[in-house]
């Protein structure tokens, strides 16, 4: 296939890329487009941003890691398919919601064939997928496929404050010990204070989309982890609205968006022997991205001056004028 020989021949310039420690220890980031990008993803990437083609009916959740992706796409999927699935019978109940909207740069285009000792990816096939189509993505708004950008698919962005995106991320990245080579938190919070986080720096990730959702609302909802947590009801709402699939009065009155909400909480899914025991890739439990989801766990990890001065940079140094503060 010529496609994928044209992008390995980006990847082979990728291995030039200046390079930092990765998330989870193991592979490093590397230093693409402006972004920090895990770099055993990068080919996947560029044969994301290569080949996708966007359908107007996509919807496509964007983040950061560790502010509440899994939560986002358990929501967004319950609420496309209410129609077709209830609580009781949900596939929720039975796959994690990684599985139900898979990542672009992770799942979807990340079939590597192998072609002269180096990987290339192969282009899936995603034309049979129900419309709407769901998928998710973590690499920041100017890196999107052109396609993305251009077709009338929307785009949900959820953030989260960045002292609980740390503390999750260290959780995250240190939970199997055999496989983390972080031992040090300080060096860690040293590492995003530099912006050197997966998909990071912080402030650009959040910045591209606060912008792209500031002057196109109709294309990039721009959602808050902590106004989801202090009142769900009301966001699921605005999602559902912001995706073309607005609750009727009767759904309302009927409980539905409770019923989802519920459905989603932590604890529902936490509790799911799926989400307990199953991996949805080979290196990654499906336990590991249900953990706490509390607001300003930071408290007990971090001190009060590290965080102020955290805030600080982000607030006043990266984020100023930008209408969005944390
Ligand atoms: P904590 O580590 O602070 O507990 P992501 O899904 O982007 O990887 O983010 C993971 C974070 O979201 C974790 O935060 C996890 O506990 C939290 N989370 C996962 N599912 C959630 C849910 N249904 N409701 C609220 N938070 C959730």
């Amino acid at each position: 296939n010529e496609n994928e020989f044209d992008d390995q021949q980006k990847v082979v310039v990728l291995s030039q890329l200046p390079k930092t420690k990765g998330f989870l220890g193991l592979s490093s980031l590397s230093l693409y487009q402006g972004f920090w990008c895990p770099s055993k993803i990068v080919p996947n990437v560029i044969s994301f941003q290569t080949h996708f083609q966007a359908h107007d009916q996509d919807i496509i959740l964007a983040s950061k890691p560790k502010s509440g992706t899994t939560w986002l796409k358990a929501l967004v999927f319950s609420i496309v398919n209410r129609a077709r699935y209830t609580p009781s019978n949900t596939p929720l109940l039975i796959s994690n919601p990684h599985q139900l909207v898979p990542f672009l740069e992770f799942t979807l285009f990340a079939d590597h064939a192998i072609h002269k000792n180096s990987a290339a990816v192969k282009v899936p096939d995603l034309s049979g997928i129900p419309s709407p189509r769901l998928f998710s993505t973590h690499i920041p708004y100017p890196s999107l496929p052109e396609s993305v950008k251009n077709s009338k698919c929307r785009i949900v962005y959820i953030c989260r404050n960045p002292l609980d995106v740390i503390v999750s991320s260290w959780h995250f990245g240190t939970q199997d010990r055999t496989r983390s080579q972080w031992t040090n938190m300080e060096e860690y919070v040293d590492k995003f204070w530099k912006g050197e986080a997966a998909f990071g720096p912080f402030w650009d990730h959040v910045l591209s989309y606060w912008r792209e959702s500031l002057e196109k609302p109709e294309k990039v909802l721009f959602l808050r982890y902590e106004d989801m947590k202090e009142d769900t009801v009301a966001q699921v709402k605005r999602i559902a609205e912001f995706v073309g699939f607005r609750f009727s009065d009767e759904e309302e009155s009927g409980g539905v968006v409770r019923q989802i909400s519920e459905m989603c909480s932590l604890k529902s899914l936490k509790d799911l022997e799926v989400n307990k025991t199953g991996k949805f890739m080979p290196n990654f439990e499906n336990k590991s991205y249900f953990r706490k989801g509390g607001v300003g766990d930071w408290v007990n990890h971090l001190s009060a001056s590290l965080a102020k001065r955290i805030i600080s940079k982000v607030n006043e140094e990266k984020l100023k004028g930008s209408g969005l503060t944390f």
